[in-house]
């Protein structure tokens, strides 16, 4: 079975949930307090044991490439200013991974950006992570799903049990086995009393290469290739299994997500902790 070492992070979206702040920056460099989410996206990729990723950009997203690249001026900066926990904090962000970049002309949608990665990955399994989910978890979320795909040897998509509201807004998985998490199909937002299960996926895949036929043959749909259409063909040859996610999913793509993960973050960083918790107490006891 061959290694999962490739990653590609698609991040050419045009991120219109988070207008204005996404006109002239992408959404992928917004951060959680101090570090911009696609950097913890890169982290959990690395920490999972992926020596190799692509982004999928766009003309507006140049700031992404500078951010995985030296700084020259500013680690001198740093160096002449002896603040050499800093510099060592900046040189080992462009020291993470080896990071490739391919445009994507267009947004056409997330099968679309896939399909621009398939020379990169050649004929290896690869995962997928979206730019704007970003999962709290003791064992990374991709090293979770690498372990169903090192068990079974097939496709695993990620699954997080929903709140009934979210299901009609969500792609939800069909189980063939409800107790090994062996996955018959997917269905984009179902009723909720015609939901198959309660499991929604979430922007991590892990996929073999054979996907690309796939996304080769997609038909665009309301202006785009959707990677779930893709995944659903690939469905009906190939094996796929869930991985229930242990751990905790932001959408950082719309705004009650990202809220909620500065505040949680902040919660859990020794600095900030005790101000955050006394400001918090202080806040809802408050007369608002
Ligand atoms: P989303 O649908 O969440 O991102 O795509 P979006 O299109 O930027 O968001 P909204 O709905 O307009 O606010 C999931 C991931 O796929 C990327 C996005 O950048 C995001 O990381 N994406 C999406 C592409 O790279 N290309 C596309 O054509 C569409």
């Amino acid at each position: 079975m061959k290694r999962v070492r490739k990653a590609i992070i698609p991040v050419a979206g045009m991120g219109t949930r988070f207008l204005p702040a996404t006109k002239a920056m992408a959404k992928e460099m917004l951060p959680i307090i101090d570090k911009p989410t696609i950097q913890y996206i890169v982290e959990e990729a690395v920490n999972s044991g992926i020596e190799e990723i692509l982004f999928i950009t766009s003309p507006y997203k140049r700031n992404i490439e500078d951010h995985f690249d030296r700084s020259f001026e500013l680690e001198e900066r740093l160096k002449r200013n002896n603040k050499n926990n800093t510099l060592e904090m900046i040189k080992g962000i462009s020291n993470l991974a080896k990071f490739y970049y391919i445009r994507q002309g267009e947004p056409l949608g997330t099968g679309h950006a896939a399909l621009l990665a398939k020379t990169f990955v050649g004929d290896e399994p690869f995962a997928i992570l979206y730019g704007d989910d970003i999962i709290k978890s003791e064992i990374p979320c991709l090293k979770q799903m690498i372990d169903v795909y090192e068990k079974y040897d097939c496709n695993v998509l990620c699954a997080e049990e929903l709140d009934n509201y979210l299901i009609p807004q969500k792609g939800i998985i069909e189980y063939e086995d409800f107790f090994s998490l062996k996955v018959k199909g997917l269905v984009e937002k179902p009723k909720l009393e015609e939901a198959p299960s309660k499991d929604g996926t979430l922007g991590r895949y892990i996929l073999k290469p054979e996907i690309f036929e796939e996304l080769e043959n997609l038909n665009l749909v309301n202006g785009e290739y959707l990677l779930t259409d893709a995944l659903l063909s690939l469905m009906k040859k190939q094996t796929f299994y869930a991985c229930k996610l242990n751990g905790k999913y932001y959408d950082v793509g719309n705004q009650f997500g990202y809220i909620k993960a500065n505040i949680e973050f902040a919660l859990e960083r020794l600095d900030l902790k005790k101000q955050m918790n006394k400001y918090l107490n202080e806040f809802v006891n408050k007369d608002n």
